[in-house]
């Protein structure tokens, strides 16, 4: 690949038409065409489960699926990027955790019936170019896109869009094993095209930051790395928040969570918590300050200031929550070093996946040269650049 037209002008969108005819080929029925994209978050990491604040964006990737009722009791899936099908049997026991993609579908199903949103059997067909496994939540790319379609086919003309995000979640926590916060389903489910929400996860209140970026572009890195770790080290950091709110609670009484917790109030009671926890909730209280600040210089416009604040957060979540990894670190200090670049960090829930970087537009293909060359000098896999605008959440086509 050669120069930086490549990073900002690959084409991603899918062929809709295509998927129905694909549809029609294996199953009968006609089919209707639903999506949901991926999202990369701009700052606010590890906050979401801790309360606090986040501000992603949902990107141009998205997972696709056609579908049709098929007047039985039995969900019938294929996907086209896996080759596989699944089954599930609305009218038969829930199974749990089985380890393979049919715990996406069965959990999303069973939690939107928790709800009591109608869902019936369906022949759906799913295809997707949402990454898998490099941290722009392709899990919640899919669990929406199965939950539009499921609840549309089911007959709802306007669902619900944070009921399709806690199913999502819902189906994450019990039936995949993954105990995510909200942010990625709320994305999915409630992204808008051009700008990021704040989204406050503890009211579930989103408010859009039109992306005013004049001549700059948000740059997606993927560096190939999938850590197996990051599942496990994700709820350490979930239980040493939580301790950190027990100790903490002691001395600040009503405290529910890290997002109660003030600079100042932290500040004053650090010395009480071991150091560990004590450098996860400094994390935790200064990356909720970070997130505010950055919506709130997006919004006026002021690049330069969310570029800085993006690079704190990388450095907070290198050195206080520990959940970057030597490519992440390459990857954000690289691009950050360019000319023309405000700022560049790890996004998602870390060890591997993606880093974010907010560049000036004749900036990019630099940025892309430069990273690629310092992966390839310390022998890291080649890693993938792409330039994406915000886009709309879960829709019909
Ligand atoms: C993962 C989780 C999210 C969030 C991020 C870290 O993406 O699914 O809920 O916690 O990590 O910010």
């Amino acid at each position: 690949m050669n120069g930086g037209a490549s990073v900002i002008s690959r084409s991603t969108v899918l062929d809709v038409d295509g998927l129905k005819a694909q549809f029609s080929a294996q199953f009968t029925g006609t089919p209707q065409v639903f999506s949901a994209p991926g999202r990369v978050n701009l700052i606010g990491e590890h906050t979401d489960y801790n309360d606090g604040f986040v501000l992603p964006m949902a990107i141009e990737r998205r997972t696709y699926v056609a579908g049709a009722k098929n007047g039985t009791s039995l969900l019938r899936v294929k996907s086209l990027t896996l080759g596989e099908s699944v089954e599930v049997d609305l009218a038969g026991p829930a199974r749990k955790r089985r380890g393979s993609w049919v715990d996406f579908v069965e959990g999303t199903a069973r939690a939107l019936l928790e709800r009591k949103l109608p869902v019936v059997g369906c022949d759906l067909l799913i295809d997707s170019n949402v990454p898998h496994g490099a941290g722009l939540s392709a899990s919640a790319a899919l669990e929406l896109a199965l939950g539009i379609a499921l609840v549309s086919l089911g007959g709802e003309t306007e669902p619900d869009r944070v009921q399709l995000a806690l199913a999502g979640q819902a189906a994450e926590h019990q039936y995949v094993g993954t105990m995510c916060g909200i942010m990625d389903q709320y994305i999915a489910a409630l992204g808008e095209r051009d700008a990021a929400l704040l989204i406050d996860c503890r009211s579930l209140e989103p408010r859009a930051v039109p992306l005013r970026l004049g001549t700059a572009r948000v740059l997606v890195c993927d560096t190939k790395v999938k850590h197996e770790l990051s599942s496990s080290e994700y709820n350490v950091r979930r239980e040493e928040c939580e301790r950190g709110v027990s100790i903490l609670s002691e001395v600040l009484p009503g405290l529910r969570s890290l997002r109660d917790v003030s600079l100042g109030d932290f500040t004053t009671h650090a010395g009480r918590l071991p150091d560990v926890i004590r450098r996860r909730c400094l994390h935790v209280v200064t990356e909720n300050e970070r997130t505010l600040a950055a919506a709130e210089a997006l919004s006026r416009g002021d690049l330069a200031r969310v570029g800085q604040l993006m690079i704190e957060s990388h450095a907070s979540l290198r050195d206080d929550y520990q959940v970057s990894c030597a490519e992440l670190d390459v990857a954000a200090e690289v691009a950050a070093a360019q000319p023309g670049v405000y700022g560049s960090r790890m996004t998602g829930g870390g060890f591997g996946g993606c880093t974010v970087t907010l560049a000036e537009e004749s900036a990019l293909p630099a940025v892309e040269a430069a990273v690629k060359a310092a992966f390839l000098s310390r022998g890291f896999r080649e890693p993938e650049l792409f330039a994406t605008t915000a886009c709309e959440g879960a829709r019909r086509h």
